[in-house]
C-alpha cells in the first residue's frame, strides 16, 4: 500500500473504488463505484452521528423484515423516493406522440381472465358504474389490431381484490381484452377511488415523519402488448382526484389525465346498458414501434 492509499475522510470514496480495479464484472464495478461515490458524498454532507447511522441501518433492517412473497417494502421505498419513476423514465423514453408509461405497482396479477370486449370487470356491482372506451393507435393514427389489453383497478373503497381475499370475488376488477382491426376497446368497471399505498410498515412510518401522506390518486392500470410495438405499462388518472398533484409515488403525468364524465341522460344510460347514472371515460393510447 502506498502512503496515499490510507483511508482518510478526504479520499474515502477513491480508496474504496480503487479496490475494484480488478473486478471480473465490469458493470458491477461501474455500478458500485458510482454508488460508493454518491453514498460517501451524502455521508459527508449529512455528517451523521453514530446513533443516526445505526438508526438508518435499523430502518433498512426493518424494511427487509417487512418483505415476504406478497409484500415488497423495498419496492415501496423505491416508489416513495421517486426512484421507481426515474428508472421507468430512463427505460421508456418514447417518441413524440406515443403514450407515456408509469409504474407497474405491486397489484398486477399475471393470469387475469381474457374477457369478451365490453365485459363488466366489476363482479360485485359495488360503487358507481363506469364505462371506459377508446382506441389503440400507431404513431400515424392507424388502429392496431390484436392488442392485448390487461386492465386492473381498485374498487370504490380503494382496495384491490388481492388485498381483500374472501371479501371481493377473485379477479374482481381485472380483465384482459383484445382489440379487433378497428383498434377500439371498451369495458365496464367502477369509478375508482384514491387509496393509500401499504403504509403499515417502516416506509409508511417514514412518510408520516416526513409529513407526507401515503395516497395515490384514483387510477386505472393498463398493460398494452402488440406485435411490432413496445409494451406500454401505464395508468389513466382522474384529474379531479384530491391527490392528483401529490401522488405518493410520483406516477402522474399530464398526458395520463382522463376525464371521468358523469352521464345522467336516461337515453345514454339505457344505451350503455346501465340502470343508473354512470361515469364515462374516453382515452386513446398510441403505441411506439418496437426498436
Ligand atoms: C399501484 O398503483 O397499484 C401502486 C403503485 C406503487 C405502490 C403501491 C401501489
Ligand atoms: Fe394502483
Amino acid at each position: 500500500m502506498t502512503e496515499t492509499g490510507y483511508f482518510t475522510e478526504e479520499n474515502s470514496a477513491e480508496v474504496v473504488t480503487s479496490r475494484n480495479a480488478d473486478a471480473k464484472d465490469a458493470r458491477l464495478a461501474e455500478v458500485m463505484d458510482s454508488v460508493v461515490r454518491h453514498l460517501h458524498a451524502a455521508v459527508k454532507e449529512i455528517e451523521p452521528t453514530q446513533e443516526e447511522w445505526f438508526e438508518a441501518i435499523r430502518f433498512l433492517t426493518e424494511v427487509g423484515h417487512m418483505c415476504n412473497d406478497w409484500r415488497q417494502e423495498f419496492i415501496l421505498l423505491s416508489d416513495v423516493t421517486g426512484v421507481s419513476m426515474l428508472v421507468d423514465a430512463i427505460n421508456n423514453r418514447k417518441p413524440t406522440g406515443a403514450s407515456e408509461s408509469t409504474v407497474l405497482g405491486p397489484f398486477h396479477v399475471p393470469d387475469a381472465p381474457e374477457l369478451p370486449m365490453g365485459s363488466d370487470i366489476c363482479l360485485d356491482q359495488k360503487g358507481d358504474p363506469m364505462l371506459v372506451k377508446g382506441r389503440i393507435l400507431d404513431a400515424s393514427g392507424a388502429p392496431i389490431n390484436a392488442v392485448k389489453i390487461d386492465v386492473w383497478q381498485a374498487n370504490d373503497e380503494g382496495f384491490y381484490d388481492v388485498q381483500q381475499k374472501g371479501l371481493q370475488p377473485d379477479f374482481n376488477l381485472r380483465g384482459v381484452f383484445r382489440t379487433g382491426p378497428d383498434g377500439s376497446y371498451h369495458f365496464k368497471g367502477v369509478k375508482p377511488k384514491f387509496y393509500p399505498i401499504p403504509d403499515d410498515g417502516p416506509v409508511g412510518q417514514m412518510l408520516t415523519r416526513l409529513g407526507r401522506h401515503p395516497y395515490r390518486p384514483a387510477h386505472l392500470h393498463y398493460i398494452l402488448e402488440a406485435d411490432g410495438f413496445e409494451t406500454l405499462i401505464t395508468h389513466i388518472f382522474d384529474p379531479d382526484d384530491p391527490y392528483i398533484h401529490s401522488d405518493a409515488v410520483f406516477g402522474v403525468k399530464k398526458s395520463l389525465l382522463a376525464k371521468f364524465d358523469l352521464i345522467d341522460d336516461p337515453a345514454r344510460i339505457a344505451a350503455a346498458g346501465f340502470d343508473r347514472p354512470y361515469y364515462e371515460v374516453v382515452h386513446d393510447f398510441v403505441l411506439a414501434p418496437e426498436t
